[in-house]
């Protein structure tokens, strides 16, 4: 197996890591990737192999788990609670839980809230230069999660400092400082969620956090613990990538100088896939063996890892013609920006739906929409998403 040498953090990997996964796909299935101390997988094939092969989870096996360091202890116990990082059937069950709550009807109740979002956030931008990250993919995320799960939507600065500061644990160059904030929010966090969690309790409404407390109380389903471990994953999740596919969708297609109309109804779902698939904004997860097994050639024993490309696999020409340009005409096919297999984006449903939305309205809004100065993606892989969007309306 060939091995590669490639700084996650390095400036130019970081702006554009496609032609890194272009000569990694061209290596093999397989490829040891020396910076992270893993084998990795670039190819579509290789990627949704791994994703579905049930021999591989998300799961740190228990022989390997350590208690960790006291410093982090807040942010462990909320992680020891994810359902992200669960496999059967701790997760069978609690994605069984969320799923009930987090109904498609749930979802597309939300749709004329976003429209409306949307629109009084575009009011709201200045006619001058301005940031669109800040003003306009940041807030219709944030403000349309705590709207599903019920946290007044006064919240979004503090959720958004707070999950910043977690899920930076999981980008690369991570440092004590890192570790400090992290568990600090996690503390904060856990300890508002614990407050807002036993007054919904006295105060039922029709929001997800009611929905998820109905499954804690039916007795030993979901844990309290779970439950907040639950609505922190939710919260977070609801808004970190979202931001970035929407603001990458809009550097697309104004860098590319694609016609609006692919953002008209009935050809807005190829264009969302096609972001999606083009430069999405998450781009590796890792899966750990669970057993002695053979792969593509290579031989896993226990414990090891496994780095999923997902952002590699969408570029992979095996599978799409002209797989480096952004064609947002091209029939639908399934990529894995939103993975694959039992850790399926959860949340895919409603971020499809937010990037149908705030797309069009934007474009229909701003018909002279232009970039004010190139923008440049941050120094946090894997997490691929700008540092700002300038623009001018
Ligand atoms: C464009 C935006 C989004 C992207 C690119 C994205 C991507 C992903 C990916 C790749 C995974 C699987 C990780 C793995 O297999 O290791 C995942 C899982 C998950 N996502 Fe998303 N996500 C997005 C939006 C959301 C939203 C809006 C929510 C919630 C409201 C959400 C909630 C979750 C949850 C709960 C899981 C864990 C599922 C499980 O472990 O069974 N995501 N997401």
């Amino acid at each position: 197996m060939k091995i590669c040498h490639q700084s996650p953090t390095d400036p130019a990997f970081v702006q554009d890591p496609y032609p890194f996964y272009a000569r990694m796909r061209a290596a093999g299935p397989l490829v040891y990737w020396e910076e992270y101390g893993k084998v990795a997988a670039f190819s579509h094939d290789a990627v949704q192999t791994l994703l579905k092969d049930r021999r591989f989870g998300r799961e740190m096996p228990p022989e390997l788990a350590t208690e960790g360091p006291d410093h982090l202890a807040p942010w462990l116990a909320v992680e020891a609670h994810s359902l992200l990082d669960a496999e059967p059937p701790r997760h069978t069950r609690l994605r069984a839980l969320v799923m009930r709550a987090f109904t498609s009807r749930a979802i597309s109740d939300l749709a004329p809230g976003i429209e409306a979002l949307c629109n009084d956030l575009i009011d709201a931008c200045p006619e001058d230069d301005f940031d669109l990250l800040e003003a306009y993919c940041t807030q219709v995320p944030v403000i349309t999660i705590c709207r599903l799960l019920g946290v007044p939507e006064a919240m979004a600065p503090d959720l958004l400092r707070w999950s910043h500061a977690m899920v930076a644990m999981y980008q690369a160059g991570r440092t004590r400082t890192t570790e400090d904030a992290a568990a600090q929010a996690a503390t904060e966090f856990t300890g508002f969620l614990r407050g807002y969690v036993s007054e919904r309790r006295n105060d039922p409404r029709d929001d997800l956090i009611t929905r998820l407390i109905a499954a804690e109380e039916e007795g030993t389903k979901l844990s309290t613990d779970e439950l907040i471990g639950t609505c922190i994953l939710l919260l977070n999740a609801g808004h970190e990538a979202t931001v970035h596919a929407i603001a990458n969708g809009v550097k697309t297609l104004l860098e590319t100088g694609t016609d609006p109309a692919v953002l008209a109804p009935d050809a807005i779902d190829r264009t969302v896939e096609e972001i999606m698939r083009y430069d999405p904004p998450l781009h590796m997860f890792s899966r750990y063996a669970y057993e002695e097994v053979t792969v593509f050639g290579n031989r896993f024993q226990r414990g090891d890892e496994v780095a999923l490309l997902l952002g590699a696999a969408n570029r992979d020409p095996a599978n799409w013609e002209r797989a480096e340009s952004f064609d947002p005409t091209r029939a639908i096919r399934t990529n894995t920006g939103f993975g694959g297999g039992l850790h399926f984006c959860v949340g895919a449903p409603l971020a499809r739906l937010e990037m149908r939305i705030a797309l069009p309205i934007l474009f229909a809004r701003c018909p002279n929409l232009r970039l004010t100065e190139p923008p440049t993606y941050s120094d946090s892989y894997h997490f691929h998403g700008l540092t700002r969007l300038m623009v001018q309306r």
